[in-house]
């Protein structure tokens, strides 16, 4: 294997790896992907200000997202289907997270179930994603199961009560497990790492909500879930009661918009996430980057502003940081580390994301994170 100093080689990797239903899931936007596009080049056009002749000595990425703390301010996102880009995928995952001291998100829609994730990692803390589903006695039970699960904060997703069309999952007939179509078949035959993974394990489906919702036999798609099973009626006195039920740290996941950020400030939730979903539901929605300005002016002293999308270095993060973002999480960069190689590719992107942060921030002229601000960049680029 060639060496691998990019999130972009991890994935490289991950596609010769992965089947295909489950590589494209991870790597598309909706209808056009031009959010989806635009998250990742929007960062380009942000220039920053290198400074010279400045002690760079015992520098510290350390920071905390919600009050915890944190050996940079990232994040692993929370992604649907993790545990089909590698067998176990989300207890891989976290363990490297905890290995990295960054915070794991575990999304509803994962394959472990939270009781995996928390048995498999020694019972340490990690963040629980929640959808809003029509049956609030299984969300009840949800929040019930993360909390035993020692769950230290819980991110609410607000962007996805109806899901945005993707067009390689209707073409690959996306399912978990797939299903023994011919062209499935002969896809699976050239992933022969990735099939011998899926057999040594139990874990193939939704372990959230198999063996948890009655009358749930085989949930197939994700979209066909969605359809039956997300509430479209979200409001904001459900956030209310989902803040009162969970008590602990709560993050609101998908706002995009100045009024919506007021009113998420005004929810009393301890942060925000500026998302639009990796760019996989409004086609045609600001990137997330460019969003975030506008969101930390109007409610950055009220609540911490995070963003997610198109985070595939280092640099980004620290753009984003200098821009106000308090954290910043990454989903695909994991993905494509995790169907690469396991835990080890995931460890691989979190370590080839804090070189590239560690010696941006250096070169900007700071040695501690926490000090750096917008200053860094460079006027007129932002
Ligand atoms: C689920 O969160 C998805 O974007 O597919």
């Amino acid at each position: 294997m060639s060496v691998i100093t990019t999130i972009e080689d991890l994935r490289v990797l991950a596609q010769k790896r992965v089947p295909r239903m489950f590589y494209d899931y991870a790597d598309s936007g909706s209808w056009t992907e031009s959010t989806y596009r635009a998250n990742e080049s929007d960062f380009e056009r942000i220039k920053f200000r290198q400074r010279v002749a400045v002690n760079m000595e015992n520098r510290s990425t350390r920071t905390t997202m919600v009050g915890q703390e944190v050996a940079m301010p990232l994040a692993i996102a929370p992604t649907g289907l993790t545990g089909m880009q590698h067998a176990d995928g989300e207890i891989l995952a976290a363990r490297a997270a905890k290995k990295f001291g960054i915070p794991f998100t575990l999304s509803t829609m994962s394959i472990c179930s939270i009781e995996d994730v928390a048995s498999e990692t020694g019972g340490h803390p990690f963040w629980f994603q929640l959808y809003l589903m029509r049956d609030r006695e299984f969300v009840e039970r949800l929040l019930d199961r993360a909390r035993a699960a020692n769950c230290s904060a819980l991110v609410l997703t607000l962007d996805l009560q109806i899901i945005g069309q993707r067009h390689k999952d209707i073409i690959n007939g996306l399912s978990a497990p797939p299903k023994m179509t011919i062209a499935n078949i002969l896809n699976l035959m050239t992933k022969p790492a990735w099939c011998l993974g899926m057999l040594g394990t139990r874990r193939r489906n939704f372990g959230n909500i198999f063996g948890h919702v009655k009358g749930i036999e085989n949930l197939g798609s994700l979209s066909e879930w969605t359809q039956k099973q997300f509430d479209p009626r979200v409001s904001w006195a459900d956030v209310a009661w989902i803040r009162k039920l969970w008590g602990g740290k709560l993050i609101l996941k998908g706002i995009q918009d100045v009024e919506d950020a007021r009113i998420a400030a005004d929810s009393g939730a301890d942060a925000l996430i500026v998302s639009n979903h990796g760019g996989r539901q409004l086609d045609g929605a600001p990137s997330s980057i460019s969003a975030l300005p506008a969101i930390v002016e109007a409610v950055g002293r009220r609540m911490e502003v995070h963003m997610d999308g198109g985070i595939r270095s280092g640099q980004s993060v620290l753009k984003a940081w200098a821009l106000g973002a308090r954290g910043t999480y990454i989903g695909r960069s994991m993905l494509y580390g995790l169907g690469a190689l396991g835990e080890e590719g995931v460890t691989k992107a979190l370590q080839i994301i804090h070189r590239e942060l560690d010696l941006t921030m250096a070169f900007c002229g700071h040695t501690d994170i926490d000090k750096a601000d917008r200053t860094i960049l460079l006027p007129g680029t932002y």
